[in-house]
């Protein structure tokens, strides 16, 4: 949908943690190799965090460093969205224990739980307030300890996922060009089990038995979300760009989520987006769920991969399934 907000990414920051994971890792103890990784994912290593590490800990990490690169302070933040379906602890949200973490006032804060496209799906929020004045400066946080829910066993899975934070902070530009100019989010939830957790929630609460059982794991039909993904990727980008007349060649840079690099270059090969339009970090990071556009949108801000005035577009899908767009002019 056509929309005009004029909002300006005035910080961005990112944390991960120290332990690298690469595929051999795994070879030991899951019938898996480095060659099967790589050309069926893209996927070179990712990052675990330690016991003591979780989502918190990241969030804080990499909202610390968007304050920073803003020249901001904490007091400054007025609105807190953290993307997550890794909370620190199922209560409170993740987003109250960071505003305590980094010593913000009574701010307003919340949860999105919006999987893999939680980050864009917050995007929007957060731009929606600055743009009402419902805030004037907000911290959107995507973040995931994606190695404390999936099943090590589970070759399908383990290999994936990784963990990450990312941090932007967002406020009203005063050139009306700027900022979101089209956005689209959906989902689909007649397909909620492709990716779910089967215990754990009201459903069924964790017991002896669910924990037996690996309830408490990911559970995902890898094929029929790779399907979904391949299609989905592609149309969002083109109706995103459709909504404002706009055709690929005219983008600087497209930050999909990181789930497989297959499923990146064949979105984007059909829309004729040449490779350096196409942010890819998967290698060194695997799938990393809510923060993957988040890191991309941070590094891509870093090695100056987008400049004032360039046009460029976030795109993701995930568990719910649910997807989300936002193409946004610097
Ligand atoms: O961010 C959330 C959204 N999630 C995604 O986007 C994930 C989307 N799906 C995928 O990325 C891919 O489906 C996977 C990477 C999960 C799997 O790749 P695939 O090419 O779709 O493989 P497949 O599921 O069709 O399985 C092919 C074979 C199977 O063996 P058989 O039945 O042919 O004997 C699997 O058991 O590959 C086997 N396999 C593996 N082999 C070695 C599955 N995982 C592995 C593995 N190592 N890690």
């Amino acid at each position: 949908m056509k929309i005009s907000m004029p909002v300006e990414i005035v910080g961005t920051g990112m944390a991960v943690p120290e332990r690298v994971v690469t595929n051999k890792d795994f070879e030991a103890r899951l019938d898996t190799n480095d060659e099967w990784i790589v050309k069926r994912t893209g996927i070179r290593e990712r990052r675990w965090a330690s016991p003591e590490i979780g989502s918190l800990t990241l969030a804080t990490q990499a909202s610390q460093r968007a304050l920073e690169h803003a020249g901001m302070t904490a007091d400054d933040i007025d609105l807190i969205i953290v993307a997550t379906i890794t909370p620190e602890h199922t209560l409170p949200t993740t987003s109250c224990e960071l505003q305590a973490a980094l010593g913000c006032n009574w701010c307003q804060a919340y949860d999105l739980v919006a999987a893999c496209s939680g980050f864009v799906y917050a995007f929007g929020q957060g731009a929606q307030n600055v743009h009402l004045g419902t805030a004037k400066n907000a911290l959107v946080v995507g973040v995931d300890t994606m190695s404390r829910i999936i099943d090590p066993e589970d070759r399908g899975t383990a290999i994936l996922f990784g963990d990450a934070a990312a941090a932007v902070v967002i406020r009203k530009a005063q050139d009306p060009e700027r900022g979101i100019l089209a956005m689209r989010c959906g989902a689909d939830g007649g397909r909620a089990k492709t990716i779910y957790i089967p215990a754990g929630g009201t459903a069924e609460p964790a017991s002896q038995k669910t924990v037996d059982e690996r309830l408490h794991y990911v559970r995902m039909q890898g094929r029929e979300v790779y399907k979904f993904a391949v299609t989905q990727m592609q149309s969002l980008i083109h109706e995103t760009l459709e909504d404002v007349g706009m055709t690929p060649d005219q983008l600087k840079l497209v930050i999909p989520h990181q789930s497989n690099l297959r499923i990146i270059e064949s979105a984007c090969e059909k829309l004729g987006l040449r490779e350096e339009q196409v942010l890819i970090n998967i290698d060194r990071y695997g799938n990393t769920s809510g923060a993957s556009v988040a890191v991309g949108l941070h590094e891509a801000r870093a090695s100056g991969r987008f400049q004032q005035g360039d046009h460029i577009l976030l795109v993701a899908f995930g568990a719910g399934l649910t997807w989300a767009s936002a193409l946004i002019r610097i």
